[in-house]
């Protein structure tokens, strides 16, 4: 009894979760064109229909907006039989996955033989599909050789896609949709919002405890954050002592990895030194971010 709960309250979570992700990628990519959606874009879930009208009862975005790396590197232990993770790692019984996020679905890792199944789906690995995969590998891509039942709980699913992505990729966390905000639907996504560098100065008094942004400023608790933007992740102020956890990022500061590390420092680089909780509002990150990139 208690496992066909489970199983029911599993479902009627990931059927929210679906629900919501549809609804979402709609909103975003095909207002203009309702009639048109793609048939591609979704697939009947039991009992969906029946239930009617089923709140949403969690929203991917908003469990990675604060989602803990530090749990999903234990989640990740369920995967080791079969993958590797560190970077030119080998593939075993699974694929590689360093760098997985915002490469090719089922074409990363050279050498591995993908099934079928896995390389006819096409896209990117994004938040999107990653969670659904990792929700249930067979119903994402049937016929997958990839014998593992899924995580049914959004909230490691969160904490293990963060981690999955601090390791060798940087995709920017999604927006949460502003239903999940208690606000109108169809909020803009972040990298459609344009920084306003006089705003930013304003965001910037959040920082500045620990930051300067003046050309030849001291570093403080943070390190000078003049011209940042372009140089590489957690070596730019001179004489300051960086996290290893930061500057084993490794890559370059642009608008992307920016708003991901000002969208949550700890999730971009858990262990980092920045104590700092993020900047919820893309709006605020884009301006601070103008605001750093223009300071002289
Ligand atoms: C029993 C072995 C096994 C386990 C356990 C397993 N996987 Fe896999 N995984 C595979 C195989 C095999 C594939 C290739 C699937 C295919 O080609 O259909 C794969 C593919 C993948 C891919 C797609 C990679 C690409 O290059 O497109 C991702 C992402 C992934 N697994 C993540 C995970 C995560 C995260 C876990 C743990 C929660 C996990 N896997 C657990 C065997 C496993
Ligand atoms: C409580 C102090 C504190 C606050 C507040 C803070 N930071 Fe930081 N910041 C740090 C520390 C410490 C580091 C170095 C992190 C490390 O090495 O792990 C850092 C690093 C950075 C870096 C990376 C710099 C480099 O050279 O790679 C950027 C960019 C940054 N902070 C921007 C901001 C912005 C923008 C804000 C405000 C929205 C902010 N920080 C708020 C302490 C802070």
């Amino acid at each position: 009894m208690a496992d066909r709960f489970n199983t029911i309250a599993g479902w009627t979570l990931f059927s929210g979760v679906v629900a919501l992700g549809l609804a979402s990628i709609s909103g975003h990519y095909f207002q203009a064109d309702k009639e048109h959606r793609p048939e591609a874009m979704g697939y009947a879930i039991e009992g969906v229909a029946a239930e009617g009208g089923a709140e949403p009862a969690v929203v991917i975005e908003a469990l990675l907006a604060t989602a803990d790396a530090a749990k999903g590197e234990a989640t990740f232990k369920k995967c080791v039989a079969c993958h590797t993770i560190n970077q030119g790692g080998a593939s075993g019984i699974g694929p590689n996955l360093y760098g997985i996020f915002g490469v090719a679905v089922g074409a990363h890792a050279a050498g591995f033989a993908y099934s079928d199944a896995l390389k006819a789906k096409g896209g990117n690995w994004d938040w999107a599909n990653m969670n659904e995969w990792l929700a249930n590998p067979k119903k994402f891509a049937e016929g997958t050789k990839m014998s593992f039942a899924g995580i049914s709980d959004p909230a490691e699913r969160a904490n293990l896609m963060v981690y999955l992505n601090a390791q060798g990729s940087n995709l920017p966390l999604p927006a949460v949709p502003a239903a999940a905000e208690g606000a109108e639907a169809g909020a803009e996504v972040a990298a459609a919002i344009v920084g306003d560098a006089v705003k930013g100065e304003q965001v910037f008094k959040k920082c500045m405890a620990c930051h300067t942004v003046n050309a030849g400023g001291a570093n403080g608790i943070g390190p000078n954050l003049n011209g940042v933007s372009g140089s590489k992740v957690g070596a730019h102020a001179a004489g300051f002592a960086y996290s290893d956890a930061l500057t084993g990022k490794g890559g370059v500061w642009d608008d992307a990895t920016m708003d991901a590390w000002l969208t949550n420092p700890r999730a971009f680089a858990a262990g980092n030194k920045m104590t700092f909780a993020g900047l919820s509002s893309a709006q605020d990150r884009a301006d601070v971010i103008a605001y750093i990139k223009a300071a002289k």
